[in-house]
């Protein structure tokens, strides 16, 4: 068939005919547009209170609103250029001890040990990956005397609370990373994951740091 004008133009009129059709008969279903509803912020009976709008659940962050200070980051003034504080920035307790010890058996233990000696199940498997990581003992300053921390001027048995809270936060960065490579087990971005993501409730962490300062005062014996 050869197109001419005017059967192009036959078409193109048949096409707008049958989208008017489409687009009148879906346009006639209303029933998304009026099913019964709360508009924002009006009056219900249907709860108790009698607003429509359910109350804020605890911990709610208005947009824009999300602090950022030393408790959130574990630097001076939230700053991220800021030195590490140095003191928990919660006030500590036999509750939050208790708690601390609590979190660090299920975040920690797993790798770090129970004892806090570097001893935990995941240590040994994870030793012998293509990085042969060593799991710090964490209740034991002694052993972490000289450990190197990377990008910081510190050794581990030196470093404040503050870096522990960023370590828990967003891991140790592996210095032999490869970011031209695929990330994998052999070439990881951080050689501690960071457990900051499960972690989610920020003093939880600085409860797991306050256990872990009061277990280097009197650690465990080792076997
Ligand atoms: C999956 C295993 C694993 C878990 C779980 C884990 N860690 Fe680690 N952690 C490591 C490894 C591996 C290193 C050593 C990293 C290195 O040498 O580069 C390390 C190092 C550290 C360091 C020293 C950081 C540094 O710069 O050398 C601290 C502090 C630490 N962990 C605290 C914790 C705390 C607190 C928890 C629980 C919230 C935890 N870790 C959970 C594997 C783990």
């Amino acid at each position: 068939m050869q197109v001419t004008a005017t059967s192009l133009r036959r078409l193109v009129a048949r096409i707008m005919v049958l989208g008017l059709f489409a687009l009148f008969f879906s346009a006639c279903h209303l029933d998304m547009y009026d099913q019964p509803k709360n508009k924002a912020l009006t009056a219900s009976d249907f709860f108790a209170n009698g607003s429509s709008a359910r109350p804020l659940i605890d911990g709610t962050v208005s947009r824009g609103g999300l602090k950022i200070d030393a408790r959130t980051t574990g630097r001076e003034g939230g700053d991220p250029t800021a030195a590490y504080v140095t003191t928990n920035p919660i006030s500590i307790d036999a509750n939050v001890l208790a708690r601390g010890e609590a979190r660090y058996k299920i975040y920690c233990a797993s790798c770090h040990g129970e004892k806090g000696n570097g001893k935990g199940p995941a240590a040994g498997p994870i030793s012998k990956g293509g990085l042969g990581l060593k799991m710090p003992a964490l209740f034991y300053v002694d052993q972490l005397k000289g450990k190197v921390v990377a990008n910081e001027s510190f050794t581990l048995d030196q470093a404040p609370d503050g870096y522990f809270f960023n370590a828990i936060t967003h891991g140790v960065a592996n210095l032999k990373y490869d970011p031209t490579k695929p990330e994998t087990a052999d070439n990881p971005k951080y050689t501690m994951f960071p457990a900051g993501y499960r972690i989610q409730i920020v003093d939880d962490r600085w409860a797991i740091i306050a256990y872990i300062r009061e277990m280097q005062k009197n650690p465990p014996a080792q076997k």
